[in-house]
């Protein structure tokens, strides 16, 4: 197993991966390869953690990370970050591969004084990484009720009191601009995803928002 950095060669490989591991997961189809696609170029993009993940030479995994913002109550922002998507082939998952990646990720971008992440995902795989609910910081996330225990909105201190030491003893957080682009440009993202081979959509349980 090996973890390098992404290179101009990977691009549609990865962005294929990241298809196939996303699609019908979250909901019908998925649009995360064309987030990937266009974070790429987006300032707020972080080249040293653009990370793929190798078995028998053969790319298995991704992941990308991005800056953000914390909100605080008088307005004033500062520095944070994310990361996302995290991608492992579906012949891959459940191996322990993504923790691998993940941790590795991790380690490098505390090397780099990245201190705080936070990030929407499911505690049951990301707490064997170290997040915990971003409520228990005192972080609140943009589109729930600034008080409510929101499930899927995790958090960690890469960097022990960096939140204290930077000042912050509560926040908000929305996600960066660059997690929107398929539904700020939804004719963009259907035309790239069409050079994508031909999946059939399904609605799934599991899915967000799926009712029986
Ligand atoms: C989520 C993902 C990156 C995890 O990588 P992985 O290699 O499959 O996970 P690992 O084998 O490293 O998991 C380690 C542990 O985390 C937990 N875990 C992993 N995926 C889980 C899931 N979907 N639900 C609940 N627990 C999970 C398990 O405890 C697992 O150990 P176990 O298999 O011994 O029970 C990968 O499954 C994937 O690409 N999924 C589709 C895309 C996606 O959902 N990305 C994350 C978006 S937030």
């Amino acid at each position: 197993m090996n973890i390098r950095l992404e290179e101009s060669k990977d691009y549609r490989e990865i962005e294929n991966l990241t298809r196939e591991a996303f699609w019908n997961v979250y909901r019908p189809g998925c649009t995360e390869h064309y987030v990937l696609n266009q974070y790429r170029t987006n300032p707020d993009f972080i080249p040293e953690l653009d990370l793929v993940m190798e078995v028998d030479e053969k790319i298995i995994g991704h992941v990308m990370f991005s800056k953000a913002e914390l909100v605080l109550d008088d307005g004033s922002k500062k520095a944070s970050w994310t990361f996302g998507p995290i991608s492992i082939h579906p012949d891959y998952k459940r191996k322990g591969y993504g923790l691998k990646l993940l941790q590795y990720a991790l380690d490098k971008a505390r090397g780099m004084g990245i201190g705080f992440i936070c990030m929407e995902g499911n505690i049951e795989f990301y707490k064997h990484a170290g997040f915990d609910l971003a409520s228990k910081f005192n972080i609140h996330y943009h589109a729930e009720p600034r008080d409510a225990e929101v499930p899927y909105f995790l958090a960690q201190e890469l960097i022990p009191d960096w939140l204290q030491n930077n000042g912050i003893a509560e926040a908000t957080y929305c996600p960066p601009k660059g997690y929107f682009v398929a539904d700020e440009n939804p004719e963009a993202f259907e035309a790239y995803d069409a050079t994508f081979p031909q999946k059939e959509k399904l609605r799934l349980p599991g899915q967000l928002g799926y009712e029986e």
